[in-house]
């Protein structure tokens, strides 16, 4: 029997601009995340500041556009504080979330550095666990103040004359997760969040603030935190954070392959809790999904779990995931699932960037290298344009112990009008069986193939290592043509692909 997938494409299913912020990523101190992966005085690729030139330029080229950082669970016990002046009087502080030290030769100064090397726009997150209204302000001083407060002139002091303009702010991280410092329930934290976005719209009425909505679907309080949050905050805000990470668990490859139903209804979900409330309080403005934590992350893995005991070591190994074929296969696929949601996910954050559940790996004093899933984002990254398509897809399914059953293939289109390049993304999620593709390319005015690359490996375990970099990489896709106005080729079974058309 032949499987065929027919895609239905046309330039009037216009979903939305592409969005140059849902490619961006994450960096929180964690691990090796910050010290042995952005910063590494000494290595051998280090600039002048300490930054790995080298994890600078896979940044670039992995075309991530924004930044959240210094936390997740870390930013919920830190002290913006502890990291600015002079390196050596700042304090060495324990980190609760991960047990680990914080010395704190890193902070926001050396963070802005860092981003404007990398062409990154920051999305900074203040501390709502055990802090609250008033360091939140303090922080937004330090950092956008103009000089003539006492805030601005400690920055000019410390070598930033000019304030950094920092525009997306997050108010905590997490705060529905109990394993949060300083955890809230849903209306303590929607009177905290209303609080701290109220003075720091008082201090700069520019911002864009992003309070905090569910850590995952799954979680008990899913949907009532963001009525009860958004009820409070829905005026002083301008998006609510989604968390989520999928792994594949117990062999069963399939649930997994369909993680993008969850993101899906997770975002659905969200949109329609946030404009419900819009109605109750008749309001006009809607509000934006930041979708900033999503990934594959292996949660269950002993690296997984904060060490214990007397031992607060400094940048353990933590969270280093290697990623599989499979894994990018994924990836890609949840990125399908933000580029078709962008009318209402106007940011997302991947994390993170770098040794820690990241795309980009580095060895102490060596080399740095892609793991499997940079290659799906660096790709989508690039060749988004124009206008995102809604695409109609009649595909097989398969079954899963997760959804029930799920399409064998999802998809998604960009079309940029001026320049004639129209772009597909497709992933065949069927864990066996290959696809026929289809599309009818009339509505576009005689486009002709620029490229077809397909990642797809015949062992979906097989990983990117330090030895073997380039294990999973994207291929040619020979099979992929055009003819009369009709694509067609073949999709192996966990595999994800890009197409790129040109009018012309
Ligand atoms: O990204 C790793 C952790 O996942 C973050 O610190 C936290 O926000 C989430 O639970």
């Amino acid at each position: 029997m032949t499987r065929t997938v027919t895609l239905a494409l046309h330039p009037a299913f216009r979903v939305a601009p592409v969005r140059p912020r849902t490619f961006g990523a994450f960096v929180e101190h964690l691990g090796r995340c910050v010290y042995g992966g952005i910063f590494e005085p000494g290595h051998p690729a280090a600039d002048e500041a300490g930054f790995r030139t080298d994890v600078l330029e896979l940044t670039r080229e992995l075309g991530v556009t924004s930044v959240r950082y210094p936390g997740g669970n870390f930013v919920s016990g830190y002290r913006w504080e502890d990291g600015v002046g002079p390196v050596e009087e700042r304090p060495a502080r324990h980190d609760l979330a991960w047990h680990s030290t914080e010395p704190n030769t890193v902070g926001l100064d050396e963070f802005m550095a860092w981003a404007e090397r990398a062409g990154v726009e920051p999305m900074y997150a203040v501390n709502l666990g055990t802090r609250g209204v008033s360091e939140a302000l303090d922080v937004l001083q330090y950092a956008n103040a103009p000089q003539g407060i006492a805030l601005s002139d400690e920055r000019a002091a410390n070598g930033h004359p000019e304030p950094y303009g920092i525009r997306m702010w997050c108010l905590g991280n997490e705060m529905d997760g109990p394993w949060q410092t300083g955890h809230k329930t849903a209306e303590e934290y929607a009177r905290t969040a209303a609080e701290t976005a109220r003075a720091m719209r008082q201090e700069d009425p520019g911002l864009e603030l992003v309070v905090c909505g569910s850590s995952s679907s799954q979680m008990p309080t899913f949907g009532t935190w963001e009525a009860t949050v958004l009820a409070e905050t829905y005026d002083l805000v301008d998006m609510v954070s989604a968390h989520a990470y999928y792994a594949e668990k117990d062999g069963d490859q399939a649930s997994f392959l369909a993680s993008a139903d969850d993101m899906d209804h997770f975002i659905d979900s969200v949109v329609a809790t946030a404009d419900h409330v819009r109605a109750e309080l008749k309001a006009e403005k809607r509000i934006m999904v930041s979708f900033d934590e999503w990934n594959v992350w292996y949660q269950h893995r002993a690296e997984s779990r904060p060490p214990e005991g007397d031992d607060w070591p400094v940048a353990p190994v933590l969270l280093e995931d290697t990623y599989n074929a499979m894994d990018a296969v994924v990836v890609g696929s949840l990125l399908i699932s933000l580029l078709r949601h962008s009318d209402r996910v106007a940011s997302a954050s991947l994390a993170q960037l770098v040794n820690v559940i990241a795309p980009i790996m580095t060895a102490p004093g060596g080399e740095a290298w892609r793991q499997t899933t940079f290659h799906p984002f660096a790709l989508t990254a690039r060749h988004a344009a124009g206008e995102v398509l809604d695409v109609r897809i009649d595909a097989p399914t398969f079954a899963n112990e997760r959804f029930g059953t799920s399409s064998a293939a999802d998809a998604v289109a960009t079309w940029d009008e001026t320049a004639g390049d129209l772009t597909l993304f497709v992933v065949n999620r069927d864990p066996e069986r290959e696809l026929d593709l289809a599309v009818d390319l009339a509505d576009f005015g005689g486009v002709s193939l620029v490229e077809a690359l397909t990642l797809h490996h015949e062992d979906p375990y097989a990983a990117n290592t330090q030895d073997a970099p380039d294990t999973v990489t994207p291929q040619a896709n020979d099979s992929i043509r055009v003819e009369d106005g009709r694509l067609s080729g073949a999709l192996p079974a966990i595999s994800w692909s890009l197409v790129r058309l040109h009018r012309g």
